[in-house]
Protein backbone atom coordinates (compact mmCIF):
# COMPACT_ATOMS: atom_id res chain seq x y z
CA UNK A 1 0.00 0.00 0.00
CA UNK A 2 1.15 3.33 -1.01
CA UNK A 3 0.90 5.26 2.36
CA UNK A 4 2.26 8.93 2.57
CA UNK A 5 5.59 8.40 4.27
CA UNK A 6 6.18 6.03 1.29
CA UNK A 7 4.87 8.44 -1.29
CA UNK A 8 6.77 11.46 0.16
CA UNK A 9 9.90 8.79 0.02
CA UNK A 10 9.67 8.02 -3.33
CA UNK A 11 8.62 11.24 -4.65
CA UNK A 12 12.39 12.49 -3.00
CA UNK A 13 14.25 9.49 -4.83
CA UNK A 14 12.45 10.06 -8.16
CA UNK A 15 14.22 13.85 -8.07
CA UNK A 16 17.72 12.18 -8.14
CA UNK A 17 17.36 9.12 -10.22
CA UNK A 18 15.32 8.26 -13.36
CA UNK A 19 14.29 4.59 -12.44
CA UNK A 20 15.10 2.54 -9.56
CA UNK A 21 14.25 -0.07 -6.83
CA UNK A 22 13.45 1.16 -3.42
CA UNK A 23 13.35 -1.39 -0.52
CA UNK A 24 12.11 -0.64 2.87
CA UNK A 25 13.48 -1.96 5.63
CA UNK A 26 10.49 -1.58 7.95
CA UNK A 27 7.84 -2.74 5.69
CA UNK A 28 10.43 -5.61 5.88
CA UNK A 29 10.82 -6.30 9.40
CA UNK A 30 6.98 -6.08 9.58
CA UNK A 31 6.79 -9.10 7.08
CA UNK A 32 9.33 -10.85 9.04
CA UNK A 33 7.61 -10.51 12.49
CA UNK A 34 4.29 -11.14 11.17
CA UNK A 35 5.32 -14.60 9.41
CA UNK A 36 7.12 -15.69 12.94
CA UNK A 37 4.22 -14.82 15.06
CA UNK A 38 2.10 -16.89 12.79
CA UNK A 39 4.40 -19.58 13.22
CA UNK A 40 5.65 -19.41 16.16
CA UNK A 41 6.79 -23.00 16.73
CA UNK A 42 8.14 -23.52 12.73
CA UNK A 43 11.53 -22.33 11.11
CA UNK A 44 11.23 -20.11 8.58
CA UNK A 45 13.52 -19.81 5.98
CA UNK A 46 14.08 -17.06 3.36
CA UNK A 47 13.99 -18.48 -0.40
CA UNK A 48 17.27 -16.43 -1.51
CA UNK A 49 16.14 -16.43 -5.53
CA UNK A 50 13.29 -14.41 -4.68
CA UNK A 51 15.53 -10.86 -3.87
CA UNK A 52 19.35 -11.68 -2.98
CA UNK A 53 20.20 -8.22 -2.92
CA UNK A 54 22.34 -7.96 0.20
CA UNK A 55 20.81 -5.54 2.45
CA UNK A 56 17.66 -7.62 2.53
CA UNK A 57 19.34 -11.50 3.39
CA UNK A 58 21.49 -9.33 5.65
CA UNK A 59 18.09 -8.01 7.54
CA UNK A 60 16.51 -11.66 7.08
CA UNK A 61 19.22 -13.31 8.22
CA UNK A 62 19.94 -11.55 11.67
CA UNK A 63 16.43 -12.18 11.99
CA UNK A 64 16.87 -15.93 13.00
CA UNK A 65 15.32 -16.95 9.03
CA UNK A 66 17.23 -20.04 7.61
CA UNK A 67 18.42 -19.86 4.07
CA UNK A 68 16.92 -21.88 0.80
CA UNK A 69 19.49 -21.79 -1.41
CA UNK A 70 18.57 -22.47 -5.06
CA UNK A 71 22.62 -22.55 -6.10
CA UNK A 72 25.57 -23.36 -4.84
CA UNK A 73 26.05 -19.23 -5.66
CA UNK A 74 23.08 -18.89 -3.14
CA UNK A 75 24.38 -21.30 -0.11
CA UNK A 76 27.67 -18.92 -0.71
CA UNK A 77 25.32 -16.06 0.02
CA UNK A 78 23.71 -17.17 2.85
CA UNK A 79 27.08 -18.51 4.16
CA UNK A 80 28.77 -14.79 3.61
CA UNK A 81 25.20 -13.79 5.73
CA UNK A 82 26.52 -15.95 9.02
CA UNK A 83 23.80 -18.68 8.36
CA UNK A 84 25.38 -21.32 9.81
CA UNK A 85 25.74 -24.38 7.23
CA UNK A 86 23.48 -26.85 9.11
CA UNK A 87 20.68 -23.97 8.52
CA UNK A 88 21.20 -23.68 4.61
CA UNK A 89 19.18 -25.92 2.69
CA UNK A 90 20.07 -26.20 -1.12
CA UNK A 91 17.63 -27.86 -3.05
CA UNK A 92 17.30 -27.71 -6.99
CA UNK A 93 17.01 -29.89 -9.69
CA UNK A 94 19.81 -31.16 -11.94
CA UNK A 95 23.22 -29.96 -9.51
CA UNK A 96 26.58 -30.72 -11.13
CA UNK A 97 28.92 -32.82 -9.74
CA UNK A 98 30.59 -29.74 -9.35
CA UNK A 99 27.82 -28.11 -7.44
CA UNK A 100 27.25 -30.66 -5.40
CA UNK A 101 30.89 -31.26 -4.28
CA UNK A 102 31.75 -27.33 -3.65
CA UNK A 103 28.33 -27.17 -1.52
CA UNK A 104 29.29 -30.66 0.70
CA UNK A 105 29.70 -29.55 3.90
CA UNK A 106 28.37 -25.80 3.50
CA UNK A 107 24.77 -26.64 4.21
CA UNK A 108 22.14 -29.59 4.25
CA UNK A 109 21.98 -30.73 0.07
CA UNK A 110 18.02 -31.94 -0.60
CA UNK A 111 18.23 -34.52 -3.30
CA UNK A 112 16.32 -34.10 -6.16
CA UNK A 113 15.87 -37.58 -7.78
CA UNK A 114 17.99 -41.14 -7.27
CA UNK A 115 20.37 -40.36 -9.34
CA UNK A 116 21.56 -37.55 -7.16
CA UNK A 117 21.05 -39.08 -4.47
CA UNK A 118 23.44 -41.76 -5.60
CA UNK A 119 25.97 -39.02 -6.94
CA UNK A 120 25.79 -37.60 -3.25
CA UNK A 121 26.37 -41.51 -1.86
CA UNK A 122 30.01 -41.71 -4.38
CA UNK A 123 31.12 -38.71 -3.85
CA UNK A 124 30.81 -38.59 -0.06
CA UNK A 125 32.16 -42.28 0.08
CA UNK A 126 35.37 -40.69 -2.48
CA UNK A 127 36.13 -38.48 0.94
CA UNK A 128 35.03 -40.77 3.79
CA UNK A 129 32.17 -39.27 4.51
CA UNK A 130 28.36 -40.05 5.94
CA UNK A 131 25.76 -36.83 4.75
CA UNK A 132 23.25 -36.07 6.36
CA UNK A 133 20.66 -35.18 3.33
CA UNK A 134 17.46 -34.47 2.60
CA UNK A 135 15.06 -35.88 0.11
CA UNK A 136 12.50 -33.89 -1.89
CA UNK A 137 9.28 -35.96 -2.79
CA UNK A 138 6.57 -35.46 -5.83
CA UNK A 139 4.21 -36.56 -3.61
CA UNK A 140 0.76 -38.29 -4.59
CA UNK A 141 -1.33 -35.42 -4.05
CA UNK A 142 -1.80 -31.88 -5.37
CA UNK A 143 -2.90 -28.43 -3.74
CA UNK A 144 -6.68 -29.46 -4.53
CA UNK A 145 -7.24 -33.42 -5.25
CA UNK A 146 -5.62 -36.22 -4.56
CA UNK A 147 -3.80 -37.34 -7.46
CA UNK A 148 0.22 -36.64 -8.08
CA UNK A 149 1.59 -34.73 -11.24
CA UNK A 150 4.56 -35.49 -13.41
CA UNK A 151 7.14 -32.74 -12.10
CA UNK A 152 10.63 -31.92 -13.09
CA UNK A 153 10.96 -31.55 -9.80
CA UNK A 154 11.87 -33.60 -6.72
CA UNK A 155 11.03 -38.25 -6.94
CA UNK A 156 7.93 -39.21 -7.65
CA UNK A 157 6.29 -40.80 -3.86
CA UNK A 158 6.47 -44.23 -5.85
CA UNK A 159 9.69 -44.52 -6.83
CA UNK A 160 11.21 -43.28 -3.91
CA UNK A 161 9.16 -45.97 -1.62
CA UNK A 162 10.05 -48.50 -4.67
CA UNK A 163 13.52 -47.74 -3.76
CA UNK A 164 13.94 -47.40 -0.34
CA UNK A 165 15.05 -50.51 0.10
CA UNK A 166 18.30 -49.79 -2.44
CA UNK A 167 18.40 -45.67 -0.48
CA UNK A 168 18.73 -47.58 2.84
CA UNK A 169 22.47 -49.84 2.09
CA UNK A 170 24.03 -46.70 0.64
CA UNK A 171 26.78 -46.46 3.37
CA UNK A 172 27.16 -42.49 2.60
CA UNK A 173 24.33 -40.98 3.21
CA UNK A 174 21.98 -40.43 5.78
CA UNK A 175 18.32 -39.38 4.99
CA UNK A 176 17.32 -36.75 7.76
CA UNK A 177 14.81 -34.66 6.22
CA UNK A 178 11.94 -34.53 3.90
CA UNK A 179 10.97 -31.58 1.26
CA UNK A 180 8.06 -30.58 -0.97
CA UNK A 181 7.23 -27.53 -2.29
CA UNK A 182 4.40 -27.73 -5.26
CA UNK A 183 3.19 -24.11 -5.93
CA UNK A 184 3.61 -20.42 -4.88
CA UNK A 185 1.44 -17.58 -4.40
CA UNK A 186 -1.66 -19.39 -2.71
CA UNK A 187 -3.79 -16.90 -0.83
CA UNK A 188 -6.40 -19.38 0.42
CA UNK A 189 -5.46 -20.32 3.87
CA UNK A 190 -7.59 -23.57 4.14
CA UNK A 191 -6.16 -25.19 0.67
CA UNK A 192 -2.26 -24.53 2.29
CA UNK A 193 -3.40 -26.31 5.59
CA UNK A 194 -4.79 -29.50 3.69
CA UNK A 195 -1.87 -29.57 1.87
CA UNK A 196 -0.06 -29.50 5.22
CA UNK A 197 -2.16 -32.04 6.52
CA UNK A 198 -0.94 -34.34 3.25
CA UNK A 199 2.49 -33.45 3.98
CA UNK A 200 2.36 -34.55 7.25
CA UNK A 201 1.02 -37.86 7.01
CA UNK A 202 3.37 -38.68 3.78
CA UNK A 203 6.32 -37.41 6.09
CA UNK A 204 5.25 -39.95 9.10
CA UNK A 205 4.70 -43.06 5.81
CA UNK A 206 8.69 -41.65 4.91
CA UNK A 207 9.95 -41.74 8.71
CA UNK A 208 8.12 -45.17 9.74
CA UNK A 209 9.52 -46.92 6.67
CA UNK A 210 13.25 -45.13 6.30
CA UNK A 211 13.27 -46.64 10.30
CA UNK A 212 14.87 -43.68 11.46
CA UNK A 213 13.77 -40.16 12.86
CA UNK A 214 13.44 -37.14 10.83
CA UNK A 215 15.06 -34.03 11.61
CA UNK A 216 13.23 -31.93 9.30
CA UNK A 217 10.02 -31.71 7.23
CA UNK A 218 9.92 -28.86 4.82
CA UNK A 219 6.52 -27.97 4.44
CA UNK A 220 7.64 -25.73 1.28
CA UNK A 221 6.55 -22.45 0.13
CA UNK A 222 2.97 -21.49 -1.05
CA UNK A 223 1.98 -18.14 0.88
CA UNK A 224 1.23 -15.63 -1.40
CA UNK A 225 0.99 -11.76 -1.55
CA UNK A 226 -2.39 -10.15 -2.98
CA UNK A 227 -1.19 -8.65 -6.02
CA UNK A 228 -4.76 -7.72 -7.54
CA UNK A 229 -7.16 -5.22 -6.50
CA UNK A 230 -9.67 -7.83 -6.06
CA UNK A 231 -7.44 -10.39 -3.86
CA UNK A 232 -6.95 -9.95 -0.18
CA UNK A 233 -3.86 -11.10 2.09
CA UNK A 234 -3.63 -14.84 3.31
CA UNK A 235 -4.90 -15.19 6.62
CA UNK A 236 -1.68 -16.47 8.12
CA UNK A 237 -2.91 -16.21 11.75
CA UNK A 238 -5.39 -19.12 10.63
CA UNK A 239 -3.38 -21.39 9.21
CA UNK A 240 -0.60 -20.82 11.87
CA UNK A 241 -3.38 -21.88 14.43
CA UNK A 242 -4.39 -24.94 12.20
CA UNK A 243 -0.96 -25.71 11.43
CA UNK A 244 -0.18 -25.65 15.29
CA UNK A 245 -2.91 -28.69 15.98
CA UNK A 246 -1.51 -30.58 13.49
CA UNK A 247 1.95 -30.18 15.15
CA UNK A 248 0.79 -31.34 18.42
CA UNK A 249 -1.05 -34.22 16.57
CA UNK A 250 2.13 -34.99 15.57
CA UNK A 251 4.56 -33.84 18.29
CA UNK A 252 5.55 -37.60 19.29
CA UNK A 253 5.32 -38.98 15.75
CA UNK A 254 8.31 -35.72 14.77
CA UNK A 255 9.29 -35.81 18.31
CA UNK A 256 13.41 -34.63 16.67
CA UNK A 257 12.16 -32.58 14.06
CA UNK A 258 12.33 -29.13 12.88
CA UNK A 259 8.79 -28.19 11.25
CA UNK A 260 9.93 -25.80 8.32
CA UNK A 261 8.00 -23.40 6.02
CA UNK A 262 9.50 -21.53 3.18
CA UNK A 263 8.73 -17.80 1.83
CA UNK A 264 10.60 -16.01 -0.59
CA UNK A 265 7.41 -13.30 -1.84
CA UNK A 266 5.94 -13.11 0.90
CA UNK A 267 8.81 -11.70 2.65
CA UNK A 268 10.32 -9.30 0.80
CA UNK A 269 7.50 -8.69 -2.23
CA UNK A 270 5.90 -6.32 -0.11
CA UNK A 271 8.76 -3.55 0.97
CA UNK A 272 9.99 -3.61 -2.76
CA UNK A 273 9.10 -0.44 -4.97
CA UNK A 274 9.80 -0.16 -8.85
CA UNK A 275 10.09 3.85 -9.83
CA UNK A 276 10.43 5.36 -12.91
CA UNK A 277 9.48 8.40 -14.98
CA UNK A 278 7.46 9.41 -18.01
CA UNK A 279 10.07 10.55 -20.63
CA UNK A 280 7.38 11.70 -23.44
CA UNK A 281 4.06 11.91 -24.65
CA UNK A 282 2.46 11.88 -28.20
CA UNK A 283 -0.20 11.22 -29.91
CA UNK A 284 -1.17 8.70 -32.77
CA UNK A 285 -4.05 8.25 -35.14
CA UNK A 286 -6.23 9.78 -31.98
CA UNK A 287 -4.63 7.65 -28.65
CA UNK A 288 -2.49 9.70 -26.37
CA UNK A 289 0.49 7.53 -26.25
CA UNK A 290 3.10 8.12 -22.88
CA UNK A 291 6.52 6.57 -22.97
CA UNK A 292 8.60 5.60 -19.62
CA UNK A 293 12.12 5.09 -18.97
CA UNK A 294 13.77 1.35 -18.44
CA UNK A 295 10.41 -0.81 -18.51
CA UNK A 296 10.87 -3.89 -20.06
CA UNK A 297 14.83 -3.36 -18.93
CA UNK A 298 13.69 -2.15 -15.51
CA UNK A 299 11.06 -4.05 -14.34
CA UNK A 300 9.61 -7.02 -16.49
CA UNK A 301 6.81 -7.93 -15.02
CA UNK A 302 4.93 -5.58 -15.88
CA UNK A 303 5.65 -6.07 -19.58
CA UNK A 304 5.56 -9.65 -19.64
CA UNK A 305 1.83 -9.61 -18.05
CA UNK A 306 0.81 -7.39 -20.87
CA UNK A 307 2.46 -9.72 -23.24
CA UNK A 308 0.97 -12.75 -21.84
CA UNK A 309 -2.72 -11.36 -21.40
CA UNK A 310 -2.83 -9.53 -24.96
CA UNK A 311 -2.52 -13.54 -26.29
CA UNK A 312 -4.76 -14.76 -23.77
CA UNK A 313 -6.76 -13.12 -21.28
CA UNK A 314 -6.95 -16.51 -19.26
CA UNK A 315 -3.52 -17.88 -19.52
CA UNK A 316 -2.65 -20.23 -16.74
CA UNK A 317 -0.27 -18.31 -14.14
CA UNK A 318 3.42 -19.02 -14.71
CA UNK A 319 5.15 -17.97 -11.42
CA UNK A 320 7.52 -16.32 -10.74
CA UNK A 321 7.37 -15.05 -14.45
CA UNK A 322 3.17 -14.51 -15.34
CA UNK A 323 0.75 -14.51 -12.44
CA UNK A 324 -2.65 -13.04 -13.93
CA UNK A 325 -4.16 -9.91 -15.54
CA UNK A 326 -4.35 -6.85 -13.01
CA UNK A 327 -1.03 -8.10 -10.75
CA UNK A 328 1.07 -5.23 -11.92
CA UNK A 329 -0.71 -2.11 -10.79
CA UNK A 330 0.76 0.94 -10.70
CA UNK A 331 0.38 4.60 -9.32
CA UNK A 332 1.12 7.87 -10.83
CA UNK A 333 2.35 10.16 -8.43
CA UNK A 334 1.30 13.43 -9.79
CA UNK A 335 -1.42 15.68 -8.57
CA UNK A 336 -3.19 16.20 -11.94
CA UNK A 337 -6.99 15.66 -11.50
CA UNK A 338 -7.84 15.65 -15.33
CA UNK A 339 -8.39 11.48 -16.21
CA UNK A 340 -7.37 10.22 -20.06
CA UNK A 341 -7.01 7.21 -21.42
CA UNK A 342 -3.46 6.52 -22.56
CA UNK A 343 -1.45 3.72 -23.73
CA UNK A 344 1.99 3.74 -21.68
CA UNK A 345 5.27 2.11 -23.06
CA UNK A 346 8.71 2.00 -22.42
CA UNK A 347 11.60 3.67 -24.35
CA UNK A 348 13.33 0.68 -26.48
CA UNK A 349 13.08 0.24 -29.71
CA UNK A 350 10.76 -2.63 -29.34
CA UNK A 351 7.13 -2.55 -29.83
CA UNK A 352 7.12 -5.06 -27.17
CA UNK A 353 7.97 -2.76 -24.48
CA UNK A 354 4.45 -2.08 -23.32
CA UNK A 355 2.94 -1.77 -19.98
CA UNK A 356 -0.21 -0.86 -20.12
CA UNK A 357 -2.92 -0.47 -22.99
CA UNK A 358 -6.08 2.55 -23.28
CA UNK A 359 -6.11 2.63 -19.37
CA UNK A 360 -7.53 5.70 -17.31
CA UNK A 361 -5.19 7.37 -15.36
CA UNK A 362 -4.61 11.03 -14.73
CA UNK A 363 -3.41 13.01 -17.35
CA UNK A 364 0.15 12.27 -18.09
CA UNK A 365 3.17 14.89 -18.71
CA UNK A 366 6.68 14.59 -19.05
CA UNK A 367 8.66 14.21 -15.67
CA UNK A 368 5.22 12.32 -14.35
CA UNK A 369 6.28 9.67 -11.71
CA UNK A 370 5.54 5.93 -11.94
CA UNK A 371 5.22 3.57 -8.76
CA UNK A 372 5.02 -0.25 -8.84
CA UNK A 373 4.49 -1.60 -5.56
CA UNK A 374 5.49 -5.53 -4.88
CA UNK A 375 8.96 -4.63 -6.90
CA UNK A 376 10.54 -6.78 -3.78
CA UNK A 377 10.71 -10.37 -5.28
CA UNK A 378 11.12 -11.37 -8.56
CA UNK A 379 11.45 -8.23 -10.20
CA UNK A 380 15.24 -6.96 -10.19
CA UNK A 381 16.18 -10.38 -10.64
CA UNK A 382 14.30 -11.96 -13.46
CA UNK A 383 14.83 -8.27 -15.49
CA UNK A 384 17.18 -7.71 -18.40
CA UNK A 385 18.89 -4.75 -17.51
CA UNK A 386 21.48 -5.00 -19.97
CA UNK A 387 18.74 -4.35 -23.15
CA UNK A 388 19.66 -1.56 -25.19
CA UNK A 389 22.44 -0.83 -23.15
CA UNK A 390 20.97 1.98 -21.17
CA UNK A 391 21.45 2.92 -17.71
CA UNK A 392 19.67 0.27 -15.43
CA UNK A 393 18.03 1.40 -11.81
CA UNK A 394 19.58 1.89 -9.30
CA UNK A 395 18.48 -0.23 -6.09
CA UNK A 396 18.07 1.84 -3.12
CA UNK A 397 18.11 0.18 0.30
CA UNK A 398 16.49 2.04 3.00
CA UNK A 399 17.58 1.30 6.36
CA UNK A 400 15.12 1.46 9.18
CA UNK A 401 15.25 3.63 12.16
CA UNK A 402 16.13 1.54 15.44
CA UNK A 403 13.82 2.28 17.63
C1 LIG B 1 11.31 -24.98 -3.71
C2 LIG B 1 10.86 -23.57 -3.59
N1 LIG B 1 10.81 -23.01 -2.38
C3 LIG B 1 10.43 -21.73 -2.22
C4 LIG B 1 10.05 -20.94 -3.29
C5 LIG B 1 9.68 -19.53 -3.05
O1 LIG B 1 8.37 -19.30 -3.36
P1 LIG B 1 7.64 -17.95 -3.02
O2 LIG B 1 8.53 -16.82 -3.38
O3 LIG B 1 6.42 -17.99 -3.79
O4 LIG B 1 7.40 -17.92 -1.53
C6 LIG B 1 10.06 -21.50 -4.57
C7 LIG B 1 9.65 -20.69 -5.72
O5 LIG B 1 9.65 -21.06 -6.85
C8 LIG B 1 10.49 -22.84 -4.73
O6 LIG B 1 10.53 -23.41 -5.94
Amino acid sequence: MLTQRLRTLLLAEAKKHESFYFYDEQTLVESIHHLQQAFPHEQILYSIKCNPHRAILKTIFSSDIDADAASLGEVYAASDCGVPSDHIYYSAPGKSDYCLEKALGQCILIADSLNEIRRINALAATKNMKVPIGVRINPNFSYTDKKGHGSKFGIDEDAFFSALPELKKLSHILIIGVHTHLRSQELNWNTLCSYYKNVFSLASLIQEKLNSPLCFLNLGSGIGIPYCQDETDCDIESLGQELEKLRVIYEDTFSQARILIESGRYLAGPCGWYVTHIIDTKESHGSHIAIAANTLNGFLRPCLEHLVTSISETAPAREPLFYRTGSTPFYVLNDTQEMEKVTIYGNLCTAADIIASDVLLPKLSPGDVLAFPHAGAYSAVLTPFQFSSQVPPEILFLTASKP
